[in-house]
Formats: structure tokens, sequence, C-alpha cells
């Protein structure tokens, strides 16, 4: 899961996802394209909005997304186009490209919508982002 910061919407998306699979077979993990927020927990409005369903992000910390991803994970998923393009840039071939999605095509196939960056709004973009993310988690779900 990629965002720009990883501490609003990928830390919610791994959070999701994890709590949605086997842990035992699927390995669920974040980063971010920029690194502005390396090694700090994820922002406090994805923390609560999190809790508020029930899941605990707070071990989280942030990292930047790095070329060796490509061989950890078979999907890589942006959560925006700019962040889809910016993981694109860093990709050495045809496999690599293959493995980045938008993530909401799962739930809105063929769009190419993004999930809004909600770090400069107050909560109500959290909660807009967690609803978002949960529901195309339960498609990433039902496909795995
Ligand atoms: P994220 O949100 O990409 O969902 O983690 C952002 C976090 C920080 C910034 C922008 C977006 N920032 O400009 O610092």
């Amino acid at each position: 899961m990629v965002c720009l910061g990883n501490i609003c919407r990928s830390p919610l998306a791994e959070g999701i996802l994890q709590s949605k699979v086997d842990s035992e077979t699927v390995f669920v993990d974040s980063a971010g394209t920029a690194a502005y927020h390396i090694g700090k927990k994820p922002d406090e409005r994805s923390i609560d909005v999190a809790a508020k369903y029930g899941l605990n992000i707070n071990k989280q910390r942030a990292r930047i997304f790095e070329v060796r991803d490509f061989d950890i994970f078979d999907i890589i998923y942006a959560m925006d186009e700019n962040n889809y393009q910016n993981i694109l840039l860093l990709a050495r071939d045809e496999e690599d490209i293959q493995k980045v999605k938008m993530i909401l095509n799962e739930s809105n196939p063929n769009e190419n919508l993004s999930v809004p960056d909600p770090y400069y709004g107050g909560n109500q973009g959290f909660e807009n982002v967690y609803k978002m993310l949960d529901e195309a988690c339960d498609f990433i779900t039902k496909k795995l």
C-alpha cells in the first residue's frame, strides 16, 4: 500500500487489509513515495478513525518505497495517480510495471480514481478515506 507520506492513507490501507486476510499467507505492508515522515507514527487522525472501527495501527512507522519492494511484493497498490506515476519511475522492467495498480480500481474498475489526500482537511476526510479503502479491501480480499 503506497501513498505520499505513509502517515495517512497507506497506513489505513495496510491496517484494513491486514484485518481481513490470513496473516500466515498474506503479508501486507505500506510505504510512502516521499521521505518527509520517515520513522513517524501514522497521523493521529488515521489512528483515531482506525480505532473507531476496531483497528490498531499505532505500531506502524513510516518508510519510503524502495526498488527492492518490487522483489518482495506481488501487488503494489498506489493510493493516487501521483503515487502511481512515482512508483512506475522506479520500475526496472515490465514485470515490475505489471505489479503496480491503483487501489480504487478494485472497487471501481477502470476508472483510475484516486483516494483523496486527507492531510490538509478535517476528520471527515479521514472517515471518507477509511470507507473507500474498506470497500476496496473487501474486493481485494475476495480476489485473494
Ligand atoms: P499521505 O498524506 O500521503 O496519505 O500519508 C500526506 C501526508 C503528509 C503530507 C502530504 C500527504 N505532507 O505534505 O507532509
